[in-house]
Formats: C-alpha cells, structure tokens, sequence
C-alpha cells in the first residue's frame, strides 16, 4: 500500500467548492485501487486568511509544504483584495520557491463538451501547451518610481536566461516525443522582441538537434491565436513563454469548451520539491456558493498529479470516469448542462467504483 500525503490549499472563490469534489473523488479511487491511498492535509490560506493575518499564507508556508508528495490547489482571488497581492502571496511564492518550472497544460475536447468552433469536434483538438513558469514576463523584475506624479514610470522586465530557455525547451521536446503525434511548436514574438525572444529560437533550432524524431514548427504568439482557431488539427504539443503560455491556455481551455474543464501541473521535473496541481481557471466570484463550479478540471489536474505520483493506471481511470460522465450529459451550466457540482461529482465517484 502506497500513501500520498497530499496538500490542499482550496483558498478562495470555488476552489474550495472544486478541490472539496476532487477530494471526494479521490477517496472513491483510494477505495477501487486496492494499493493506494491519500493522506489529505487541508491548509486554509488565502484571502480570508489574508484579512486576518495581512499575509496569504504564513512566513514558514512552503517549509511547511515541503514534506508533502503533491500540493493540491484551488483557487486565488476576491474582489475586495487586489489580485496582484493574491498572486504574489499564495500561487507565485509556491511556483517560485519551489522551482515548478514547467507549467503542462493539456487540452482536449472531452466527448459530451461542446468546442465553440464549428465543426470541431472530439479527437480535433488534443494539445498540450508548456509554459515556462519561472522567469520571462513573470520574474518580478522591475519597479515604480515617482508614484503619482506625472513622470511616474513603471517598468516590468522579462527575464529570460539560457538556463532557464534549455530546460523548458528540453522539458517540452522530451513531452512531444512521448505522444503519438511526436510534434512540437515553439511560440515566441522574436520579430518585435530582438534579444530574449531571438534567443529562445536559437536555443530551441540547438535543443531540437538532440531529437531528431520530433517534428518542430516556429510560430509568432500572434499567429498562433489564428492557427488555433482555423487549424486545431495542426496542433500537438506547444511551448511558450510565461505570459504568451498564460494567454494561449486560456484560449486553448475555451476553444475545448470551458475554461471549467482545463486543468494544469506546476512541476518540478527534478523532483526536489513537491509539484502543484491546479485547475487554471481563478475564483470565479460570479458563481461561487451557487454550487455550479465545474468540478472536471479539478479532477484532471488531479489525474496530472496521479501521473506525476507514478500512478497512470489510477489516473487513466480517472479520466475514463470523468469522460464518461461528460459523455453522459452530465454536466454543469457553463458546459450547457444542468448538473450541480455535487451531482457531477457523485456520477464520478459512481463511474469509478462501477467500472469492470
Ligand atoms: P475566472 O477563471 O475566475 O472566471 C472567468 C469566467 O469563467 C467566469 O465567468 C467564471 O464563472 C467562469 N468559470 C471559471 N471557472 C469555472 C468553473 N469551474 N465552472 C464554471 N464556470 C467557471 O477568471 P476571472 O473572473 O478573470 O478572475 C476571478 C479571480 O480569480 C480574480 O481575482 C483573478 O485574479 C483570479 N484568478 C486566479 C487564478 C488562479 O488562482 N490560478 C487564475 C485566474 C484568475
Ligand atoms: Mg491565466
């Protein structure tokens, strides 16, 4: 029997609502897989936890989540906290601190989830997009000065480092030769950006001689937005930048149905600190306590998390649940269904134990 001592962190919005269906679904698959359990320890940090201490999560918080296997993660931000402290004081010191540089976001339209591009169905559009999640746009590079005076300045410094460009770019060739398709495209804006953007080229055109058997494409960000609209099918796996990654993804989550069902993993590929599994949608203040929340990327993610733990056969039988009930109908508003969070939940739980 093998325990996986699991960190939830549901914060804020429908995280709680959405990691309260992946724990429950979690315990169903415990109960099925006879050589498995979670050992889930819920930490309440977030917004809340913000209005009473003034910090999101304690000073000793990542010593505090270091011990464990995975970090299981809801949601940050509220609307009466600005989102730039929410960010910077819960999700990004994890990311950060923790060295989780490659964000895998994968995307496919799941049976019985309806793409709003027309005829685009199932088996069109199965990406996967890796973004790198250390550096770039995000690093926190830069600064104010003269606040409030007419020559305030503000800048923000991408950050990209030769280091940190090789190792995304060797994560996402390495990702691209374990699927079928064995096709990577390398998203960069090296036209209007000479110096960090032309280097990211340049290193992907030396990365790439060591796989001879993946097929490469370049792409500007902006072009991209047009090829994942037009040609879906043209797509496997992709890499991009920090902030064009965050972007893509959200188009990527949409053009597959709902932002509700994609999910991503923030993963330390050396594995020296716990990874984070989160659904990449926000808070979603405007249906949070509806019961409503799309309980599905919740569970992708944590499917991602199960591969990341060394248990594919768990995970395969996740997503075998959770597509069925799509494919079922059953399913919540933002997806055209009528289904709560609960009952969505309950028709996994019910899927996985009922499986021959
Ligand atoms: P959002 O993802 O929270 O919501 C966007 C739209 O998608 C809303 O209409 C929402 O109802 C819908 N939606 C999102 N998840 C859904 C689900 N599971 N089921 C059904 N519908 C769903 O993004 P928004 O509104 O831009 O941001 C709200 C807050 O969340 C902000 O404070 C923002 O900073 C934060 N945020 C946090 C993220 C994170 O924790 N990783 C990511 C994105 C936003
Ligand atoms: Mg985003």
């Amino acid at each position: 029997m093998k325990t996986y001592k699991i960190a939830a962190i549901p914060a804020d919005g429908i995280g709680p609502e959405v990691i309260d269906a992946g724990a429950q679904v979690l315990a169903a698959l415990e109960k099925r897989e006879e050589t498995l359990s979670f050992d889930l320890t819920t930490f309440h940090w977030g917004s809340d936890y913000y209005k009473k201490t003034g910090v999101m999560m304690p000073e000793d918080g990542l010593d505090q989540l270091k011990p464990f296997d995975a970090i299981y993660f809801g949601a940050v931000g509220a609307p009466d906290v600005p989102d730039h402290i929410t960010l910077w004081g819960l999700r990004l010191p994890i990311c950060q601190g923790f060295d989780q540089y490659a964000n895998v976001r994968p995307t496919r339209i799941i049976p019985g989830v309806a793409s709003p591009l027309r005829g685009v169905e199932a088996g069109d559009l199965d990406w996967v997009i890796v973004r790198e999640n250390s550096e770039g746009e995000y690093s926190g590079h830069g600064g104010r000065a003269h606040r409030g005076l007419p020559e305030e300045v503000g800048t923000e410094v991408s950050i990209f480092t030769r280091v940190g460009v090789t190792r995304i770019m060797r994560y996402a060739f390495d990702l691209a030769r374990s699927r079928p398709r064995k096709l990577l495209t390398v998203v960069t804006k090296s036209n209007a950006q000479r110096f960090g953007m032309v280097m990211w080229d340049e290193i992907a055109a030396e990365v790439a001689q060591d796989y001879p058997d993946v097929t490469w494409d370049k792409m500007l960000v902006d072009a991209m937005t047009v090829r994942m609209v037009k040609t879906p099918q043209s797509l496997d796996t992709i890499v991009a930048t920090n902030l064009h990654a965050d972007i893509l993804s959200d188009l990527a989550g949409a053009l597959a149905g709902s932002l509700g069902v994609a999910p991503t993993a923030n993963i330390d590929p050396e594995r020296r600190f716990p990874s984070m599994f989160e659904p990449i949608h926000g808070s979603a203040f405007d249906i949070t306590g509806k019961g409503i929340a799309n309980p599905v990327a919740s569970f992708w993610t944590a499917s991602q998390m199960l591969d990341h733990l060394g248990e594919g056969a768990a995970s395969a039988r996740l997503m075998r649940a959770v597509e069925k009930v799509c494919a079922d109908g059953i399913v919540t508003p933002d997806v055209g269904g009528t289904a709560t969070t609960q009952q969505v939940t309950d028709a996994v739980c019910e899927a996985i134990r009922s499986e021959n």
